[in-house]
C-alpha cells in the first residue's frame, strides 16, 4: 500500500475564485477531502457550479445550523486514521489554515504520527473581507501597520491609534466590550469601524460606524458571524462609509 498523506489546504474566504491554483490541483488530487463549513463549503459548492468535477469524498467536520463541530483531537485523529490507509487526505480549512485556523496543530499532530503532511496557504478572511468592502489595511497617509486579533483580551493591550488599523475575527460576541476598550485608548470614540458579514456570500452586508456607533447599530441591523471588523481610519476609503466620515479623515491625512 502506497503511503497516505496529508495536506492542509487554505480554501480563503469562501469564493471558488480566491482558491489558489496549488490548492486546486490538490483538491483534483485527493482520495478524501476533510472540510469545514466556513470558506470551505462554499469553494467546494462554487467549483462543482463551476463544472469542476472531484473525484474524492466529502466529509464534512464544520459546524453545521443546529449541530455542534466535530472536535479538534477528533478531526486530528480522522488525519491521521484516513492517511495511514494510504488516502491522499486534503484537510480543506477556510481563510487561511495558519491564521486563527488551528493550522499549526494539525501539521504537528500529523507529522508527530510520521504522516508527510504539505501546508497550501489560503487567501485570509483578514484581508480579503475588509477587501471586498474596498478597504485597504495599510494606506499611505491613514495607516502604516495592522494587527489581527481575535479575543477582547488582546485588545486591552493593543496600542496605537487610528493609523494603527485593527481586524477582529470572531470579534462580533464581544463587539460592544472590545468598542469600548479600543475607544478609551489614543484612538477615541470617533474612530471608524465597519463590519463586513458573510463576506462573498449570499449574505454580504457592510455596516459603518465608530467606535461610540457600532455596538448599537450591530444590535440594531442584527449583526452576526461570520464577520469581520476593521477599526482605523482606512475604514473612511470605503464606498459604504457615510460623507462625513470621509471628509473629516481626509482633510487630517491632507495636513499630515
Ligand atoms: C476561526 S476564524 C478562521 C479564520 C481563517 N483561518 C482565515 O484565515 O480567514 C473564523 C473567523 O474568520 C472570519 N471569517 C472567515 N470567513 C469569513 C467570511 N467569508 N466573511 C466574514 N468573516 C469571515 C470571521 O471573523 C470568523 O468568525
Amino acid at each position: 500500500m502506497t503511503a497516505g498523506t496529508v495536506t492542509l489546504v487554505g480554501a480563503g474566504p469562501g469564493d471558488a475564485g480566491l482558491l489558489t491554483i496549488r490548492g486546486l490541483r490538490a483538491l483534483e488530487a485527493a482520495d478524501v477531502i476533510v472540510a469545514d463549513r466556513l470558506g470551505a463549503r462554499g469553494v467546494l459548492d462554487g467549483l462543482a457550479a463551476e463544472g469542476v468535477e472531484l473525484r474524492a469524498e466529502v466529509v464534512d467536520v464544520g459546524k453545521q445550523p443546529g449541530h455542534h463541530a466535530v472536535p479538534q483531537d477528533a478531526i486530528n485523529a480522522l488525519l491521521v486514521s484516513l492517511a495511514r490507509d494510504g488516502k491522499r487526505v486534503v484537510r480543506l480549512k477556510g481563510g487561511d489554515p495558519f491564521i486563527f485556523g488551528r493550522g499549526g496543530e494539525e501539521l504537528a499532530f500529523c507529522r508527530d504520527a510520521g504522516i508527510a503532511v504539505e501546508v497550501v496557504p489560503g487567501i485570509t478572511s483578514a484581508i480579503s473581507v475588509p477587501a471586498i468592502a474596498g478597504i485597504p489595511l495599510t494606506h499611505r497617509g491613514l495607516a502604516t501597520t495592522f494587527t489581527v486579533v481575535t479575543g477582547h483580551e488582546q485588545i486591552r493591550s493593543l496600542g496605537g491609534g487610528r493609523d494603527h488599523t485593527v481586524v477582529l475575527l470572531m470579534g462580533i460576541g464581544t463587539l460592544a466590550n472590545s468598542a469600548i476598550t479600543l475607544a478609551r485608548g489614543e484612538r477615541g470614540g470617533e474612530c471608524p469601524v465597519a463590519i463586513v458579514e458573510d463576506g462573498y456570500g449570499e449574505n454580504q452586508r457592510v455596516t459603518v460606524g465608530t467606535l461610540d456607533s457600532v455596538a448599537l447599530q450591530a444590535a440594531r441591523r442584527g449583526i452576526r458571524s461570520p464577520a469581520v471588523v476593521v477599526v482605523g481610519d482606512v475604514v473612511t476609503l470605503s464606498p459604504y462609509a457615510p460623507e462625513a466620515l470621509s471628509s473629516s479623515t481626509t482633510r487630517k491625512a491632507s495636513q499630515q
